[in-house]
């Protein structure tokens, strides 16, 4: 894995992209010191330059040296870095980080991963890497190699790190005064946000919003036409199921949890979802998914995936 490593580290250096595991999904990385690499990000990934990517960070030193942090974003950090948690953090003046990466604001998505991979090549290299998720716009997230469409193979360095932890992206937050304001449901549920400030007034934001120009309707789409919480299996439809029921595709079916257990469907929901995009049928119908903790965040991704 080093030798791997160092070849990733050269990558970058050169400005060109790599792709590597995260614990949410696999993420599309470039230098965030160089606007180029940025470009191409975007050029690569068909994502429109107004919605920013998430900045990459080995330890708190470098965010720190970069970013102005507020007393809640601390408190948030102790409890969730490393990890899936995207802070929205204030831009240094004095930061390198490329403005190109956040629509041209000093408002940037900040993350350290809980990855063994991804923190290697954090490591290894003098700056902070962009990477959004590793995917067409608007597709399937990659939690698996496999799942990683040609294209983003043949023009990146990639790391094959197996399957990633969790399975769904990070939550993103931005912290204000006296509240704060969820900009993406992830892996961090809003349950474990309430037990670190029970007396802070969270808001989630609706998918209508353009704080999160990626948390618009229409994302996370397979080819093929999806349909939630579907209480009846029609003819030619595959199946995505949840927990123990009656319902049934003739042609092919996954069941995210047989116990339904929300952290062991998270971990397999994108990956079902790209194997069932491969079935010969007229659509994918998915079981209704209990709307708490992470089932909040899948239900999130599901309706984005059905939004026509
Ligand atoms: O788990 C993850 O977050 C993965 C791994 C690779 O780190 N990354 C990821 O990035 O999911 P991406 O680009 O696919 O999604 C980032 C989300 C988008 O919804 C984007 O709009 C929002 O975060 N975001 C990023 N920077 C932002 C900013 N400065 N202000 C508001 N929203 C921001
Ligand atoms: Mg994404």
């Amino acid at each position: 894995m080093q030798k791997l490593i160092k070849l990733a580290k050269k990558t970058l250096e050169k400005g060109n992209l790599v792709i590597f595991p995260t614990e949410t999904v696999y993420g599309l990385g470039g230098d965030a010191t160089n606007s180029k690499a940025i470009k191409e990000i975007y050029k690569l990934k068909k994502r429109p330059s107004s919605n920013p990517l998430i900045c990459h960070f080995p330890n708190l030193k470098k965010v720190k040296e970069n970013f102005i942090i507020n007393k809640i974003d601390s408190l948030l950090i102790r409890n969730f870095w490393p990890g899936p948690l995207t802070l929205i953090l204030k831009k240094k003046t004095s930061s390198l980080i490329s403005s190109g990466l956040s629509n041209n604001t000093d408002l940037v998505g900040c993350r350290i991963p809980d990855h063994k991979i991804a923190i290697d090549i954090l490591k290894a290299v003098n700056f902070p890497i962009a990477a959004p998720s590793a995917n067409i716009a608007n597709k399937i997230s990659s939690t698996q190699y496999d799942h990683l469409s040609n294209k983003l193979k043949k023009n990146t360095f990639v790391i094959n790190g197996g399957s990633t932890i969790l399975g769904l992206e990070s939550t993103v937050i931005k912290t204000f005064n006296k509240k704060i304001s969820i900009l993406r449901l992830g892996s961090i549920t809003i349950e474990e946000i309430k037990l670190i400030l029970p007396k802070i007034k969270i808001e989630v934001n609706n998918n209508k919003s353009k704080v999160s120009p990626g948390n618009l309707l229409k994302h996370y789409s397979p080819n093929l036409p999806l349909r939630i919480k579907a209480n009846k299996i029609k003819k030619n439809e595959v199946l995505l199921n949840f927990g123990k029921n009656n319902l049934k595709s003739n042609i092919c079916e996954y069941n995210l949890s047989f116990s339904g257990n929300l952290k062991e469907a998270s971990r397999n929901l994108f990956n079902y979802l790209h194997k069932l995009d491969k079935c010969k049928c007229s659509g994918i119908a998915v079981a209704p998914i209990p709307n708490n903790g992470l089932g909040k965040t899948i239900n999130d991704r599901l309706i984005r995936a059905s939004s026509k």
